[in-house]
């Protein structure tokens, strides 16, 4: 399944050296410190018909693509979850249902209002789990707590994916996994077709259902500056992750990337999830 990418990786990390250093927010270059709340804003402005939105842009292949990622992960009852940049919701609810009352599914979202969506639909169906508002790049959470890690449609959106990626691994117990699921490198015969649905019908689309043309024209363009397939395999094998793999969704549309914490016993972590 693994998948060669002309393109040029893209050093997503280059910029972060102290003050002054900059980095992307879609196509525009951005001063680090502001990145995170230009994010805010998209997620804030999009939260009321981000379902919606997911399935009309997707014609509803999100679930397809959320379904094959919550297959990988093989979450058994039991089982310590963390849902990273959970949003609405939807991994969280899938995880719940097969940790079962013995279990444990934290969702968490760095935007109050997409969290809040998603703590009240979680609620409607009858699954009152922990949610907390947290940024990914510094988890509240004790080392070698959770056995299973995922994020999905998040890390594209975070300024240091690196640190990110560091956090993630470092919550996960030694043979826990972690999942990230993304927009990725689209096979090349299908790029200008793509590119066209996603410069032209995506935006349109934005403004016509979120009232908001600029955030989905973002969308379209932070998709283009993430990390392809293997830039973002070395990332996580960087992090610290052992058994790298990746699975192209939808010709590359989507990867899902997973990789394995083999890292030493972290010192006693205890029972609590540690949230500060
Ligand atoms: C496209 S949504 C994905 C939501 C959900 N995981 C899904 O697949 O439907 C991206 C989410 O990432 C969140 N996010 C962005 N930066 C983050 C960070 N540094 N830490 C945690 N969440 C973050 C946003 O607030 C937003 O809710």
């Amino acid at each position: 399944m693994q998948q060669d990418s002309s393109s040029d990786p893209i050093n997503v990390e280059a910029a972060v050296a102290g003050p002054g250093a900059t980095t992307h927010f879609g196509y525009t270059t951005v001063g680090e410190s502001e990145k995170a709340g230009k994010v805010a804003e998209v997620f804030r402005s999009v939260a009321g018909r981000y379902d919606l939105m997911n399935d009309l842009m997707s014609g509803g292949l999100h679930r397809v693509w959320k379904a094959f990622a919550v297959a990988r992960a093989g979450v058994r009852p039991g089982m310590k979850v963390l849902d990273v940049a959970g949003g609405t919701g939807d991994l969280s609810t899938a995880f719940a249902r097969r940790v079962g009352p013995d279990g444990e599914v934290w969702l968490t979202d760095i935007n109050d209002s997409m969290l809040r969506v998603g703590r009240d639909r979680l609620l409607d169906r009858g699954l009152p789990l922990p949610a907390a508002v947290c940024d990914a790049e510094c988890l509240p959470f004790a080392d070698g707590y959770f056995d299973r890690v995922m994020v999905a449609f998040g890390l594209r959106n975070m300024t240091h994916k690196a640190r990110a990626l560091t956090e993630m691994r470092r919550v996960l117990k030694p043979g826990g996994k972690l999942l990230v699921l993304e927009f990725s490198r689209v096979a090349r015969p299908l790029a200008p077709l793509y590119d066209l649905y996603s410069f032209t019908v995506l935006p349109w689309l934005g403004a016509r259902v979120a009232r908001d043309e600029r955030s989905y024209r973002y969308l379209a363009e932070s998709i283009r500056l993430h990390p392809d397939q293997n830039t973002l395999a070395s990332m996580m094998e960087a992090a610290g992750l052992s058994h790298v793999r990746f699975f192209n969704l939808t010709a590359g549309v989507v990867a899902l990337h997973e990789g394995v914490n083999l890292g030493p016993c972290p010192p006693a972590a205890g029972n609590a999830a540690g949230a500060d």
